[in-house]
């Protein structure tokens, strides 16, 4: 079992969630355990964000997340405090696995964006570390 903060990047995935495409349009499905690998406790969605935007900020110490550019586009930034990756997210099939004890940053949100996220817990202030350097802190202390 992994250090919560030993994730890294390379962890977070981005996965093709099943589509039934019609010719009256099309609906994919995400579920546990067949597409997603935790148990959903909430799901939220960003919209009407104003151009140049950014949301996030911050990591989770047990929290893993799908997210999922519903409509629109969006990037996400993931950093495991080693390593820093750009995740542009235009799909609405496309799932992004953010493990805990990853820094992630959302910009570049086109017009009409929505992101949607499924969490695997409920909200919990205490989980999230809002500041950049606490999370260096709090990575290296997981690694020792
Ligand atoms: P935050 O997680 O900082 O948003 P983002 O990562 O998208 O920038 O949350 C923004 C505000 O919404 C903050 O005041 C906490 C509140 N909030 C809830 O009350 N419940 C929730 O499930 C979430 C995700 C946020």
């Amino acid at each position: 079992m992994k250090s919560n903060a030993l994730y890294k990047v390379d962890d977070c995935k981005v996965s093709a969630l099943p589509k039934h495409m019609r010719p009256n349009g099309n609906l994919t499905v995400a579920e546990h355990p067949a597409s997603i690998p935790f148990d959903i406790k909430r799901v939220y969605y960003l919209y009407d964000i104003p151009a140049g935007e950014e949301r996030g900020g911050h990591a989770h110490k047990q929290l893993q997340q799908l997210v999922i550019a519903v409509s629109g586009s969006f990037d996400v930034i993931i950093d495991d405090g080693t390593e820093r990756r750009t995740v542009t997210l235009n799909r609405p099939f496309a799932g992004l696995h953010i493990r805990p004890g990853i820094w992630r940053e959302l910009n570049n949100f086109s017009s009409g964006a929505v992101c949607l996220v499924l969490a695997s817990e409920h909200y919990d202030e205490s989980d999230y570390i809002r500041d950049y350097k606490d999370f260096i802190q709090y990575t290296k202390e997981a690694e020792r």
